[in-house]
């Protein structure tokens, strides 16, 4: 009998991570999540994956009574209907996961232990919100203050509870952000390394002379440098003092088939020291030449996947036909530096959906004015929005519906929260298309070192 490989998921949002691990093949045993509206979307997907379709109307009424959703327009109630609605109950995820909701710093490793049972853990995924750490030193910031610990907890339960694999998803800014990182030199035994984080945090009531963390001679000395990329050192460092082979690297999810361009590393590790073989992409940028679709056509590459086909190949939904070279996605009034776009054609993946961005995407059917982009770009510095008037412009914001789709979610998971908290857990997520290629990956790599 095949072994389930048991997941443990953490910081698990709205659960894209886990849904593209599941459909590899990986089974979803604890969840832990901070934020309440999150944890009851994981909760509300288990149940909704079990209803029968007479079911999933009661499912539907009974969701949309909640506060969260009462200020749903007619036309938002009338989606929210026909999207859920398009549940079938073939599709089940987290089925045997259970939610625990609060704090990671407050849930013991053994609390995790106890609720695994004698079920052997295959991995722990999961992308805590981190920033790169900063300066060594002083400043309050050091090592970004107030999240700056989280990545730690994960760490922490790699350590303890001794998973096969983990997969750990972050910002690619923390490979190149410059950061201090400080080395223990041993003038005794030649080696430099770099210090342990709890030790880092503790950096500034440390003496000279610490016990060499390789011989244990005190005749060391400190080494402070300013690395770019030296958060990524640093958090390697730490998985690797657990015994673990780790590999690491930034893809980008429309690589992989997403229609959004969104750049994410990702460290991979096995307890067992089997080298992680990446992914191949399976899609790219077409360079629209004869010679790149055959380049294509040899390789089984495919081009990126554009918003106009992901989202409404034909016809838009509201405005009907439309023409894709006229209308445009827009960033509603979010004021952005010269170099970043305001509006983006369809024929292309989308850019990333922020947490905060999200809400702000809209279809403006008929491109937005010279004079809008304008107040929203930071050409010049100074410049402030209100010094020219605002300008009418049309536009429907994007869909739950179509903020999931970009995002490679099945177009009926449900979201619980406000429009504000909804767009954030969309906005947070790892598209499942990306999680699901990694999953495989670490299948096929165990099976490649097994042979
Ligand atoms: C980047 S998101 C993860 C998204 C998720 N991997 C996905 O694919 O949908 C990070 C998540 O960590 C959660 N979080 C932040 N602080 C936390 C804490 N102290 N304990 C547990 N979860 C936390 C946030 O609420 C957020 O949902």
């Amino acid at each position: 009998m095949v072994q389930k490989r048991i997941l443990i998921s953490l910081f698990t949002g709205a659960g894209g991570l886990d849904l593209g691990l599941e459909q590899a093949g990986f089974t979803t045993k604890i969840a832990n999540e901070l934020e309440p509206q999150a944890c009851e979307t994981l909760r509300k997907n288990k149940e909704l994956c079990n209803l029968s379709s007479a079911k999933v109307n009661e499912f539907i009424t009974k969701s949309l009574e909640q506060k969260c959703f009462k200020h749903l327009t007619s036309i938002e109630e009338e989606l929210f209907f026909k999207r859920i609605r398009k549940h079938t109950n073939k599709e089940k995820y987290l089925q045997e996961s259970t939610v625990i909701e609060g704090d990671i710093r407050n849930i013991s490793s053994s609390k995790f232990s106890s609720m695994l049972g004698s079920d052997e853990l295959y991995c722990i995924a999961g992308g805590p919100p981190c920033q790169p750490f900063s300066k060594a030193g002083k400043q309050k910031s050091f090592d970004c203050a107030k999240n700056g610990d989280l990545f730690y907890e994960f760490v922490r339960l790699v350590g303890d509870l001794h998973p096969k694999w983990f997969v750990f998803e972050n910002v690619k800014g923390i490979t190149f952000t410059k950061t201090d990182v400080i080395y223990q030199k041993c003038l005794s035994c030649k080696s430099q390394e770099i210090i342990p984080f709890k030790m880092r945090q503790e950096f500034e009531n440390l003496k000279h002379n610490n016990e060499c963390i390789k011989c244990g001679s005190t005749n060391t000395e400190w080494k402070i440098e300013n690395v770019a990329g030296g958060s990524l050192n640093i958090i390697v460092n730490e998985f690797k003092k657990l015994g673990y082979q780790c590999s690491y690297k930034v893809l980008n999810a429309a690589d992989y088939g997403a229609p959004q361009i969104r750049e994410r590393l990702f460290i991979i590790g096995s307890r067992e020291g089997k080298v992680f073989q990446w992914p191949e992409p399976t899609h790219q940028k077409s360079k629209n030449s004869n010679c790149q679709q055959d380049m294509f056509a040899t390789n089984n590459i495919k081009p990126w996947v554009t918003m106009y086909d992901a989202l409404w190949p034909g016809t838009h939904p509201i405005y009907g036909k439309f023409d894709k070279n006229m209308a445009k996605l827009w960033v509603k009034n979010v004021v952005r530096p010269h170099d970043e776009p305001v509006t983006w054609n369809f024929d292309r993946p989308s850019p990333t959906i922020g947490a905060h961005q999200g809400a702000k995407l809209a279809f403006a059917p008929n491109g937005v004015p010279e004079n809008q982009l304008y107040r929203q770009q930071w050409a010049t510095k100074g410049r402030k929005q209100g010094d020219t008037p605002p300008v009418p412009v049309e536009h429907v914001y994007l869909s739950d519906g179509e903020l999931l789709k970009l995002q490679t979610f099945p177009e009926w998971w449900y979201l619980h929260g406000t429009r504000m908290q909804r767009a954030f857990q969309i906005g947070n997520a790892v598209p499942p298309i990306l999680g699901r290629a990694i999953g495989q990956a670490i299948i096929l790599s165990e099976e490649l070192h097994d042979d």
